[in-house]
Parts: structure tokens; sequence; C-alpha cells
């Protein structure tokens, strides 16, 4: 990324402003996108809004791992740096960096999220101050391959215990054919906020709760979390690749894009790209809600991304109204379109081009708006902690370190330390 911003105010040559050119044209910076598409409709959305206002944008692209963007965004934030204006941040954020962020309701007026999912709206407001623009929502889905399960003669499954049977048979047989590639489960299992969001899948969909709960006490240390981590780890090796340790989506995305296995856990974006013309599995994939364990309901992790403007912004108007126009509806219906990004405006679920792009927006929509939320708000600004905490421990049961209920004993001792110091 860029060290220095160089941040032009250039005043236009003699003679005023040309039609459609401001007067001054200033230089901003947004930092976006960064995993499969992001980048790339970013830069086209940005792209639109420099041809209508005569701005310009610098685009600072950012690490795939949500946890690593945290890190870098805190230190420039800490450091009060103007150098980034628009920052592209994850719905369980708000709470550690409101106070770096500007209220978006001083320049885009207090209707400024009318239409967006009051849920995201409430997660982005922090002591009444709405400190992001919702852009896109998330959830973890189970694709699989239609094409596999119905030539061994499968239904999607509804359990774990049935998606790790499946897998284990189809990837056999499909090895004994001749694909000695082939696995059986590929998702997110490096030590990452996206194991976080997969390992809370697996606990809530056991019955084992949150974490934390929504009253901030300490939950985890419970038989039913334990039994789904114990599950989780006999896929390393067997239905998964001892790999999938250290993979991110976009790892498990191309071991499932060149056709190398039967399931894979990942958010609706990976849609769009296995159903491009370069994918090896186009027209040969579904997608359906995650499986559930015996005594729980299938759990999808609300994920999903908001724009903020930083407090330390030299253009704070001018910063807004990008983030006004990029979160708008027709930048959110083309990115549902193209990138298979969820909309945040509920009216676009209604949208016929959208429906037609990614059908299961509607076949899938109670998951998108009963996804289950990551303990941000309840741990405030300790979140970050929390989930290092908790990927950690699951990091150590997939890798074979510990069993699931001396894991979950230790992080709960871990946790309440954490709580007792700072929340
Ligand atoms: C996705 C989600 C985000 C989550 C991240 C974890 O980008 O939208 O909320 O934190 O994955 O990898």
């Amino acid at each position: 990324m860029k060290s220095h911003k160089t941040l032009i105010a250039t005043a236009l040559a003699l003679g005023g402003s040309v039609a459609g050119s401001p007067a001054v044209a200033v230089e901003l910076t947004i930092s976006c996108g960064a995993v499969g598409a992001e980048l790339a409709l970013c830069e086209e959305g940005v792209a639109k809004w420099e041809e209508k206002t005569g701005h310009q944008v610098d685009i600072v692209s950012t690490p795939n791992s949500s946890t690593e963007r945290l890190s870098l965004y805190q230190q420039i934030l800490s450091a009060q740096s103007s150098d980034i204006d628009v920052m592209q941040i994850d719905v369980v954020w708000p709470g550690l960096l409101a106070n770096h962020l500007l209220n978006l309701r001083d320049p885009l007026g207090e209707d400024a999220a009318a239409g967006h999912f009051d849920t995201i709206v409430a997660n982005n407001t922090v002591d009444d101050r709405l400190v992001a623009m919702p852009w896109f929502t998330d959830a973890g889905v189970l694709y699989y391959r239609k094409d596999l399960l119905a030539k061994h003669g499968f239904e999607a499954p509804e359990t774990w215990r049935e998606m790790t049977d499946i897998a284990q048979e189809i990837q056999a047989a499909e090895r004994d054919a001749g694909n000695d590639k082939m696995w059986g489960y590929v998702f997110q299992g490096r030590a990452y906020e996206g194991l976080t969001c997969n390992a809370l899948e697996w606990v809530a969909s056991h019955g084992g709760g949150t974490i934390v709960d929504a009253d901030g006490e300490i939950t985890i240390d419970n038989a039913e979390a334990a039994r789904a981590l114990d599950l989780a780890a006999t896929w390393i090796g067997e239905i998964s690749p001892n790999g999938v340790l250290n993979y991110t989506e976009e790892e498990a995305r191309g071991i499932f894009q060149s056709g190398n296995a039967v399931f894979m856990r990942n958010w609706p974006y990976a849609w769009s790209l296995a159903q491009s013309e370069d994918s090896d599995v186009a027209g040969k994939v579904g997608v359906v809600k995650l499986p559930h364990g015996p005594d729980g309901d299938s759990a999808a992790t609300l994920g999903g991304w908001n724009l903020a403007v930083s407090k330390y912004s030299e253009h704070p108007d001018l910063a807004a109204d990008l983030v006004a126009f990029l979160t708008g509806k027709p930048e959110q219906k083309r990115r549902a379109i193209e990138g298979a990004y969820n909309p945040t405006i509920a009216a676009l679920y209604e949208d016929e081009a959208v429906l037609e792009a990614v059908p299961f927006f509607g076949t899938l929509y109670d998951t998108f708006t009963n996804a289950v939320a990551r303990p941000s708000a309840p741990t405030g600004d300790n979140y970050g902690r929390v989930s290092n905490s908790f990927f950690n421990a699951v990091h150590d049961v997939l890798s074979g370190d510990r069993g699931g209920a001396e894991a979950l004993t230790r992080l709960d001792s871990e946790l309440s330390r954490i709580k007792r110091r700072r929340w």
C-alpha cells in the first residue's frame, strides 16, 4: 500500500470550470476490495463517481484477510493519519473503530440509510452516530457439485454428519475413477477472522450458542460446542486437505472452482466466479443453507462490509458523497448482478434482474435476514481479542493439538481474563 498520500487539490487552469468539472478538483483515497472480483467492482463504481463529479479517487487495495486489514486500519487511524478518506469496514468493526469515524448523518442527513436493512443500520450506529453506510451483507452458504451428487445418487445434505458421509463416499469414488486430487470439503481454516465465522456456524448449528451471548456472558464452554469442534477436527486430512488449516476464502474457492472439491463453505461472492466462463464448474454448482448438528438448526454467520469516512479526512463532505454513491441502489444492483454481492437494500431482493443472476438471493432470503451475529456488539472494543482467542482455540482443535472440551475450557478462562480486565 502507499505510504504517503498525495492529496492534491488541483486548481483547474485559468478560465474556471469546464462543464461537468468542479472549479477545484480534489483527490480522495479509498481503501476497498481485495477478495475475488471486489477490487475490479470497486474500481468501476469509483470511475463512475469520478466521471459524475470531476474529482479523482486513488484506490488502495487491502490484504484479503479481514484480520490483517483490521490491524492496518487501526495503525492508520490511531496515527490520526489523513492518508485514507474512505475505508471499507467489516460488519464486526463499528464498535472497534467508531471513535475515528465520521457520523455520516452530518453530511448525508437523517435519512442517509433509509431503505437499508434495519439490523445493519443498527449495527453501524454507535452512540447514536451512523459510523458507516451498509455496502453489502454476507452469510455463509454451502456450495455443492450438483453433477457429482446426482451421479452418486445423493441429495444435498441437511446435517453435518450427512455432509461428512457424502463427502467421504464421493471423494473415494472419484479418486478410484482417476481424479486423485478430489477432496470432499473445503472451508476457511486459517487462524483468522474467517475461521471464527466458520466455527461459529458449527457451534451455533449444534445448539452451542454464540461464544458470548447478547448480555456479555461467556457461553462457549459447553458440550454441544465441543462436539461441533471435534467433528470438524475429523475432517482434516480425511475429507479436507491438511492445507485447509491455512485456507482463506480464496484458497477454498480455488480448489472448488478447479473441480477438486465436492462441497465448499463460502460467502455468496464465490457464485459469480464459479459460474463464470473460465470456471471448470460452471453450470454444475448448487447453493443451499449450511448443514446443522443433531440438536440444532442451520446457522449462517452474518458477514458484510460497510463504507466509512475517516474523521481525519481533509475532505469529509466529498468523501461522504462518494460513500453515498457507492452504497446507493444503482451500484448495489450492479454489484449484485455482476459479483453476487448481497444488497443491503431490501427492495433489491425483489428485483428480477438480480434474482435471475443470483437465484439463491431469493431461495435463501431467510438465511440472509436471520444470519447469526458474531459477538461484536456485547464485547465492544474487545471484539478483536475475543475473536483472536476463539479462532486460535479452534485452530488448535483442528490441528489435533487438543480435544474440543479441553480447548473450550481453556478458552473460557482466557475470555474471562479479557472480560475482567476490559469489558
Ligand atoms: C467476509 C465477511 C466478513 C468476515 C470475513 C471473514 O468477508 O463479509 O464479515 O469477517 O469474510 O473472512
